[in-house]
């Protein structure tokens, strides 16, 4: 087979190179193969398969229930919808958290059986030795600071984090030494404009935000949100660029009415 004619993907050097470059990184979710489609046409320069699947897809009310099995599926499903994003995967909640070795060899799973590029995983200073591991064993790693959703509980809900100068040091020390441990671009979530613009000038690799403020290096959205279809919660920093939620819901009355009437399927589409 010939490979002059293939598009390659984007890789975690060009992503490295745009924060240089100052090009603004834009990144979304994706987690199926015809979503992921169109974000690739669309020009989008990472897809996520969040572990927000769980909530979006999935219908859970967290991001906790959801498996390496769930995540494996959904980014095989992305990675043959798409052809030049850079694709990363988040580690689902005790896929990383319970041993190096179980992390390691789940963390490769994604590269191995899926194809993805990268994964992403929450937490700081913690876990900067499995940062370095990984990055050793050639797991490209996304780092995820400030809300993270995975520790809910502990933070007693979605909150706004590092929102005093204590918790604000505490994300930057941990923004750099998951820079230092092999991270190649952080995710920060929900933390003050401000302390996302002095992590962003402090770090070398990219910072992509979500209501983390415009100094960020990219923005992150979960794709539900940002096209209005998923409506059980909408976070303020999301920007709904379309309601798809009702577009969706006014066709299927239209069909349903259709259906009803006999007034579908017509002869157009119906064979003689
Ligand atoms: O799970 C997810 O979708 C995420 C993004 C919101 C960054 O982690």
């Amino acid at each position: 087979m010939s490979t002059q004619n293939k598009i390659s993907r984007k890789t975690i050097l060009d992503i490295k190179k745009m924060k240089k470059q100052g090009e603004k990184i834009a990144m979304l979710t994706a987690y199926d193969f015809g979503m992921a489609s169109i974000l690739d046409d669309s020009d989008v320069d990472i897809l996520l398969i969040g572990d927000s699947l769980g909530m979006v897809v999935l219908g859970y009310d967290s991001t906790l229930p959801v498996t390496m099995e769930d995540m494996i599926r959904h980014t095989q499903a992305v990675v043959r919808g798409s052809s030049k994003a850079l694709v990363v995967t988040d580690m689902p909640f005790l896929s990383y958290q319970v041993s190096q070795e179980t992390a390691i060899a789940n963390a490769g799973r994604f590269l191995k059986e899926a194809d993805a590029q990268a994964v992403k995983l929450e937490g700081g200073r913690e876990y900067a030795d499995l940062v370095h591991k990984m990055t050793y064993a050639g797991i490209p790693v996304m780092g995820h600071l400030g809300l993270t959703p995975q520790s809910v509980h502990q933070m007693g809900g979605y909150k706004v984090q590092g929102k005093n100068d204590e918790a604000a040091e505490k994300i930057m020390q941990d923004a750099k030494i998951l820079e230092e441990a092999g991270a190649f671009s952080l995710v920060l979530e929900c933390v003050p404009e401000k302390l996302a613009a002095d992590i962003t000038a402090a770090l070398s690799i990219p910072t992509i935000g979500i209501g983390a403020g415009v100094q960020c290096d990219g923005q992150v959205l979960v794709v539900n949100d940002m096209l209005g279809i998923y409506d059980r919660m909408t976070p303020k920093f999301v920007k709904k660029y379309a309601n798809l939620n009702l577009e969706i819901r006014k066709a299927v009355k239209s069909y349903v009415q259709e259906v009803k009437t006999n007034a579908f399927p017509d002869e157009e589409h119906s064979f003689k």
